[in-house]
């Protein structure tokens, strides 16, 4: 049997092992439906580690992508913020070809505001492995979703996460990342409160958890994520006349 080397930077899934070349992470009851999902996207040409099926011990098993994760890496330049702003309208715009069976099952722990397209749902730094491939890992919580929905929850997290900055520089960090997704003008209306619900909807799903102690989120919660997501809350909604000035400028 080859060695199995814990892989960090995970809190959802439970222990995730790299053994060779692969992942394995528990199978669960969306696994089949995430799988076609990324094999969907892998061949419309969106680059997804590949899903290699179920293990002896019923793990699922997929392809391991070497590379350090952007949130462990040097800061992205405002060049590679639009770079991910373009992987992730890329995403968008294959998953809108998708169809999922009618039988399907998802299974995301924050409840999106419509169905339109199935999404990843957690396209944030410590999600994009960034080697000399740039992929998204982590797709277990991909479900039905909207552009505006997941687009807020990944420009927030790549570009406005850290509350000590100066709110007019991450905000033309904000608009770099949008830009690269190339936003419509309703899309750049809608983001700013978009990112503070769905800011919110995080805040919401740790704190309740934590009365109902439902884990992992009641234990992340209580261990610095809640009150991490409420300081970024306070950030979003009280510089949101700043993010819509530069989302806006020049439309
Ligand atoms: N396909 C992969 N290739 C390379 N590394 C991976 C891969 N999948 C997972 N990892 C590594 O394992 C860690 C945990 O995996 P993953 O993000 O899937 O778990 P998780 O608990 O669901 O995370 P999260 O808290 O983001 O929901 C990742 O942060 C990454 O370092
Ligand atoms: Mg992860």
């Amino acid at each position: 049997m080859e060695d199995e080397q814990p892989l960090a930077g995970g809190n959802a899934a439970g222990p995730v092992v790299r053994v060779g070349d692969t992942v394995r992470k528990a199978w669960t009851a969306s696994t089949p439906s995430v799988s076609s999902y990324v094999d969907f996207l892998r061949s419309a040409g969106v680059d997804t580690p590949r899903p290699l099926g179920r293990d002896a011990q019923g793990r699922q098993v997929q392809e391991f992508v070497p590379g350090p994760l952007a949130m462990d890496a040097q800061a992205l330049s405002r060049a590679q913020l639009r770079r991910v702003g373009g992987m992730v309208r890329a995403i968008h715009d294959a998953s809108a070809a998708f169809v999922p069976a009618v039988d399907a099952c998802w299974h995301s722990p924050i409840p999106a505001p419509d169905a339109e397209l199935v999404c990843h749902n957690d396209l944030a730094p410590w999600n994009l492995i960034r080697g000399d491939r740039w992929v998204f890992i982590d797709w277990d919580a991909a479900a039905p979703s909207t552009r505006l929905w997941d687009l807020a929850y990944a420009a927030q997290t790549f570009t406005l996460g850290d509350v000590g900055r100066d709110p007019a520089d991450a905000a033309q960090d904000l608009a770099c990342f949008v830009t690269g997704y190339r936003a419509d003008a309703r899309l750049r209306t809608a983001l700013p409160s978009a990112m503070a619900r769905r800011v919110d909807a995080m805040v919401h799903l740790l704190r309740s958890s934590e009365v109902s102690g439902v884990e992992p989120w009641a234990s992340m919660s209580a261990d610095g994520h809640g009150e991490h997501w409420e300081a970024v809350g306070r950030y979003v909604t009280a510089h949101e006349r700043v993010w819509r000035e530069a989302l806006t400028a020049g439309a």
